[in-house]
């Protein structure tokens, strides 16, 4: 056995000295691409599970509409921002079903006339520690800091971090701070961290 052992150690090196290098080289390359498929595919894969919206709810038809932004996102009289409508809102046109598109049906029967409110993934939310209100950030346009989900037909995907249960597309600490730095607002921990 050890004699058979020795016979291939000894082809082995033999042919790794007619092909100098590349008993480096091809190992070096076979691991960095089986790391960065694990880097890039397999991790992100693993770590972000996908959902959809309960509602294929889509912004462009119902700007077709001609309905503003601000008439589904509104500001409450105290200045906070009520943020997504509620079925009392949809249900000034969706008390029945009115058009033929199948996600409308969900919609009607399955919510609006149950008293159900949509459950809305919302892309954006922030881990409980940050605070941030909407009316100081009044004169920025939604897509400073949102997916422009308001010219869209179909919702994106939403990707949850499986360890953090927060969203992907959320924004990163370093994004507010390079905007507060670009307008001279303080980058001071708690006017951020309450
Ligand atoms: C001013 C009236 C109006 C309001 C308010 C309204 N919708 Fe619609 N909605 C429509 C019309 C019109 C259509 C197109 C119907 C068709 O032709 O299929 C539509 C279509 C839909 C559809 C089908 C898929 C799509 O988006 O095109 C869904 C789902 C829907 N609406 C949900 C909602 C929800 C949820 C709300 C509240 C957040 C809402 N709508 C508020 C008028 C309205
Ligand atoms: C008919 C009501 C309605 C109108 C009008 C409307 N939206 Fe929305 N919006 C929704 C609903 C419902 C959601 C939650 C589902 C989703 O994200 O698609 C939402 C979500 C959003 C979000 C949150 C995305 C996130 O981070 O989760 C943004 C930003 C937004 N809308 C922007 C806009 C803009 C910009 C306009 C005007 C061009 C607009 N909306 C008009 C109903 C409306
Ligand atoms: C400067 C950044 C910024 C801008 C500009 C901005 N948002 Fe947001 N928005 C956020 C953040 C951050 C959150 C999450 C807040 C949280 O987690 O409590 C959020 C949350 C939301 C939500 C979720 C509902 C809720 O709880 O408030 C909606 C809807 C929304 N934004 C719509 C809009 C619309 C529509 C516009 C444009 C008119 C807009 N936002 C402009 C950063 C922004
Ligand atoms: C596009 C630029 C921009 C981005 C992005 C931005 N901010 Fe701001 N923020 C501002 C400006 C400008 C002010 C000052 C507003 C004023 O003084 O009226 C401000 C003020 C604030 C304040 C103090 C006002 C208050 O309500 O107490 C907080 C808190 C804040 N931002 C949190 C955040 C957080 C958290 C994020 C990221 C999720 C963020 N901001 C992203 C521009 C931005
Ligand atoms: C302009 C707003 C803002 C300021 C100022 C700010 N943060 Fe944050 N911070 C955030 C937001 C938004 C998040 C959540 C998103 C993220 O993790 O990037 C966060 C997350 C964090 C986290 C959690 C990181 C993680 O990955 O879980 C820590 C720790 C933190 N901040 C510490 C600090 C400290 C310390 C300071 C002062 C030196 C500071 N922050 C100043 C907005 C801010």
């Amino acid at each position: 056995m050890d004699q058979k052992l020795q016979e291939l150690w000894g082809e082995v090196m033999e042919e790794k000295k007619q092909c100098k290098g590349c008993g480096g080289a091809l190992p070096f390359l076979i691991g960095f691409v089986a790391a960065v498929i694990a880097g890039w595919v397999l991790f992100p894969n693993l770590l972000y599970s996908k959902k959809v919206q309960p509602v294929r709810f889509s912004h462009k038809v119902h700007q077709e509409q001609g309905m503003e932004c601000a008439s589904c996102h509104t500001f409450r009289d105290d200045g906070s921002y009520a943020g997504l409508p509620n079925n009392e809102k949809c249900m000034e046109c969706h008390a029945d079903v009115v058009g033929s598109d199948p996600a409308e049906k969900i919609y009607v029967e399955q919510y609006a006339q149950k008293g159900k409110e949509v459950p809305w993934l919302v892309y954006q939310y922030q881990p409980d520690n940050v605070y941030f209100s909407h009316k100081a950030h009044e004169s920025f346009e939604c897509k400073e800091c949102h997916l422009e989900v308001g010219k869209m037909d179909t919702p994106p995907v939403y990707y949850e971090n499986r360890l953090s249960g927060y969203s992907k597309q959320t924004m990163k600490m370093w994004q507010c701070e390079r905007c507060h730095a670009e307008n001279g607002v303080s980058n001071a921990c708690h006017v951020c961290h309450k």
